[in-house]
């Protein structure tokens, strides 16, 4: 990889961690996953390697962009932390408990919304609480404060189709958040946005998201989302998906479209352009 002439950053390689045991419980990262490999078969393809041992630890409350090629196995990591998709060998924890089966911890916001098309703004809002048995008068007040948190509240009795994509997404996350998840998991949530409004909700949803303890993790094609929105981004390589780095963003917070005229950012963007760019001739990262 190219180095950035007179730029230091504080970069990892995503190393074996230490004995989980052995480490102080103050030290105990929320998410663990240590030499996962993970393969698919199918008709179509044969033992086709997905994930290549995969090392990353990710920190309470903190936000973790994972970065990387299209079919480097992003979409796979994420089901795999949710408890969505098995995988072959390797640990997943969260809190030190093995993930076997999806957590009430875990929320997940996907890329293309997921919304009921037939359920109302609250009506979504309402069903993961719902799901966990939420009695309905606190159900209703719980969905209406994260409906006002996103900025619908004149909206909670719409269906999805009369509201814009950009509005829709901000339902996805308050739908997402209504559960307060522990972990927030969240598939290129921006991905089906025009950029105007992509900017837009990224600024929105970072102001959102300070107001709550959640440890999240994004997965994006974007280099400057990732750099807006994170703590640290963990660099993915091309198919089968390994982590070639992991970055820390040092940019100051609160974050807002300012901190892209900083020499730093810039620099950033150049060093994780250079981690990318035998890809990124072939892939859309932008
Ligand atoms: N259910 C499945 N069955 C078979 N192969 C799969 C399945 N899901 C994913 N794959 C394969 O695993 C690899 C990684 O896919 P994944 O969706 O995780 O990548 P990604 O990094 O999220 O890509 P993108 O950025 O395009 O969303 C790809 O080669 C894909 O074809
Ligand atoms: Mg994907």
């Amino acid at each position: 990889m190219a180095a950035d002439p007179g730029v230091s950053f504080v970069t990892r390689a995503p190393e074996k961690q230490p004995d989980l045991a052995a480490a102080p419980h103050t030290a105990r990262p929320k998410v663990w996953i240590e030499g996962v490999m993970k393969s698919y078969s199918s008709k179509a393809v044969d033992n086709l390697l997905a994930l290549r041992d995969v090392n990353l630890q990710v920190r309470p409350g903190e936000f973790i962009s994972l970065l990387g090629p299209s079919g480097c196995g992003k979409t796979t990591l994420l089901k795999i932390i949710a408890g969505l998709v098995p995988f072959d060998s390797g640990r997943v924890d969260i809190d030190r408990d093995p993930v076997t089966e999806p957590s009430s911890k875990v929320a997940m916001v996907f890329q293309n919304f997921g919304l009921f098309p037939w359920r109302t703004v609250r009506g979504n809002v309402e069903f993961g609480l719902e799901a966990a048995g939420v009695p309905g008068k606190l159900r209703r007040e719980t969905a209406e404060e994260y409906i006002n948190l996103v900025g619908l509240g004149r909206f909670s009795n719409s269906h999805p189709s009369q509201l814009s994509g950009g509005m829709q997404q901000r339902v996805g996350l308050a739908r997402a958040l209504a559960v307060r998840p522990e972990i927030l998991l969240m598939d290129e949530p921006f991905g089906a946005l025009d950029a105007h409004t992509r900017e837009l909700l990224q600024f929105e949803m970072l102001s959102i998201l300070q107001k709550t303890q959640a440890t999240i993790i994004l997965v994006t094609h974007s280099v400057d989302e990732a750099l807006v929105l994170s703590d640290r981004i963990a660099v993915f390589s091309p198919s089968p998906g390994h982590i070639m780095e992991v970055l820390d963003v040092d940019l100051p917070h609160p974050r807002d479209a300012a901190v892209k005229s900083l020499p730093r950012y810039a620099a950033m963007r150049q060093h994780i352009w250079d981690a990318l760019r035998p890809v990124a001739k072939k892939d859309d990262a932008s």
